[in-house]
Parts: structure tokens; C-alpha cells; sequence
């Protein structure tokens, strides 16, 4: 399985934040929005990922994360000429999958859910068809929403309804077998003209292919796409990493965790920032674990 980030859009909802600064790359309390996805597929074992974001925005990402060595991953890049849709991802990553599985997040979902990374991890070694990850969220109508039958099972995916029928939002977080570039490619744009994910995964429940895993309580899922939301991933992150001593969504702590990169290249990576509590940290997580 490869890794997909999709970060590309206008981000005009944070307008005049995104004029000149892709939304992937502001500030999520102590580091970039784009780390917190690309932790998700380093922790799910991933090493191969491709970045998908507009042509302006791709040299400032290559400039972050570079070819994504000194974290022992390869990390390649292409771009979406237009947000036409996020099923497109599927057709612009088709040579880079060529014909392997695909794990697509999108570049501003934030995840706190070890059974998220758990799935993703199984779903790796062994994926028939598509596996979705759904929470409970207060306000479905913003997103892409579950309808169930009776015994629970998945009956609809419906996209941004006035009238919700459940409270199960479909997140940004998608795994999916050797067959979804060909169904991406049947795909009709729709009435506000995008590939919309949501017929992706409909196509894959109509062939009766589709799992949703419902994320337990307990695990959060932050998207960062409005300045609200944005300034309150930030504190849940901040409030979590003051609390606890930890890090959250550091890729150079998940590529050390997966053995991709050893304990001298972590405290290398940490030296290099140790201005920083972020890269403070880096150097004393090196030390004790040595
Ligand atoms: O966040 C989860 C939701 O993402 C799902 O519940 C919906 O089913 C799905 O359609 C999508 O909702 P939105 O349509 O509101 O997503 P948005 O347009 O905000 O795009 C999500 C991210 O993907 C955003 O960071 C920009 C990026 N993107 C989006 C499109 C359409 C691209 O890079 N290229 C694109 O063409």
C-alpha cells in the first residue's frame, strides 16, 4: 500500500491567512498542519507517499520535507492543476501506485485514533475493496454523511445533506484497493463540478466492497478549514503536549517509532531545530531511548 496526501484547494475559507500560504502549511500550535497526516501514514508503517498540492504551493512542501529521506520514507510529488475534485487524487497518483493499493488522507484532517492507524496498518497488508473511517460529529451536514438500515449496516453516503441521517461523518481518511484508480475514472463531476470522494465510496458500496470503521470514543478527528477550527486544533494540541510531555503529529518522532530512521538521525533531526521546545523535545526523546 502507498500513502496519498491530497493538500492542494484554495483554502479560501481562511482567506486572507491562504493568500500566499497554502493552508497545509500553517501553523497547527508548533508545527506545520501537514505534519499531523503525514505522522498518520509514517505511524500506519507507510514509507512510500506521494504529496498532491497545487504547482504554486509544491515548492514550498519540497522545501519542508524534501524527498522525505531524513525520515527514511520516499516521498514524491505532483501536482493538481485545479481543485477539481478529491477523487482526482486517485487519477493523478495512477502512475505512482501503478496497480498497488492506496491509503488517501486529506492534508488538513488531524486524527487522534490508534484503531485509525491500527486499520490503516491491516488494511496495508491485506485490503479487498474500500475502508472508510467515520466519526460522530455535531454538525454532519457539513460533511459526507453515513445513513444505516435497522442492523446497523451502511445503507448510503450522502454528501453535505440538509438533513443528516445520522450523526457519522465521513472523514479524510480512505484506504483503498488496486481498483479505485478505474473507478475514479468513471466518475462524472457533480452539480458543484467535482470527482467527489463520496461516489467513489458509493461505487465501492453498491459492489457491496465498502467497510466503515466508526471511530470509538474517546478518538478525535479535527479538520482545520475554517479560523475557528483552525485556533481550536491548535489548543487541543497545545493543551494535549503541555499536559502530557508528548509530541502529536511529528513525523521525525513516527519515522523513529517505525525503525525508518535510528535514534542518532532523531537526535540529529532534533539538534538541528533544538531552538525549539519541538526539536528540544526530538533531542530528549533520542536521549532517554537510548
Ligand atoms: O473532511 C472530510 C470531508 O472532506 C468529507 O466528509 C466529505 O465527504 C468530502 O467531500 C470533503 O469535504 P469538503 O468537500 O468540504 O472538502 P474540501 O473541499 O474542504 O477539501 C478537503 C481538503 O482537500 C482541503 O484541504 C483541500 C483539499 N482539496 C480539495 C479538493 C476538492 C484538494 O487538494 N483538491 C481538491 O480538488
Amino acid at each position: 500500500m502507498k500513502g496519498i496526501i491530497l493538500a492542494g484547494g484554495t483554502g479560501s475559507r481562511l482567506y486572507p491567512m491562504t493568500l500566499a500560504v497554502n493552508k497545509q502549511l500553517l501553523p497547527i500550535y508548533n508545527k506545520p498542519l501537514i505534519y499531523y497526516p503525514l505522522s498518520l501514514l509514517i505511524d500506519s508503517g507507510l514509507n512510500d507517499i506521494l504529496l498532491i498540492s497545487t504547482p504554486a504551493a509544491l515548492p514550498n512542501f519540497a522545501k519542508l520535507l524534501g524527498d522525505g529521506s531524513h525520515l527514511g520514507i520516499k516521498l514524491s510529488y505532483a501536482a493538481q492543476a485545479h481543485p477539481d475534485g478529491i477523487a482526482q487524487a486517485l487519477l493523478i497518483a495512477r502512475d505512482f501506485l501503478a496497480g498497488d493499493s492506496a491509503c488517501l488522507i486529506l492534508g488538513d484532517n488531524i486524527f487522534m485514533a490508534l484503531s485509525a492507524v491500527n486499520k490503516v496498518r491491516q488494511a496495508s497488508h491485506n485490503l479487498s475493496g474500500a475502508l472508510i473511517f467515520a466519526c460522530q460529529v455535531q454538525d454532519p451536514a457539513r460533511y459526507g454523511v453515513l445513513a444505516f438500515d435497522g442492523a446497523g449496516q451502511v445503507t448510503d453516503i450522502i454528501e453535505k445533506p440538509k438533513l443528516p441521517p445520522s450523526p457519522w461523518a465521513v472523514t479524510g481518511l480512505y484506504c483503498y484497493d488496486a481498483s479505485a484508480v478505474e473507478r475514479a475514472a468513471q466518475l462524472r463531476p457533480s452539480a458543484r463540478g467535482e470527482l467527489e470522494i463520496t461516489d467513489l465510496n458509493l461505487s465501492y458500496l453498491h459492489s457491496h466492497n465498502l467497510q466503515v470503521h466508526c471511530l470509538p470514543r474517546g478518538s478525535a478527528w479535527l479538520d482545520a478549514g475554517t479560523p475557528g477550527s483552525l485556533l481550536d486544533a491548535a489548543d487541543y494540541i497545545r493543551v494535549l503536549e503541555t499536559r502530557q510531555g508528548q509530541l502529536y503529529g511529528s513525523p521525525e518522532l513516527s519515522a523513529y517509532q517505525q525503525g525508518f530512521i535510528k535514534r542518532t538521525q532523531l537526535l540529529t533531526l532534533g539538534q538541528a531545530q533544538s531552538g525549539t521546545a519541538y526539536g528540544q523535545m526530538l533531542v530528549e526523546i533520542a536521549q532517554e531511548r537510548g
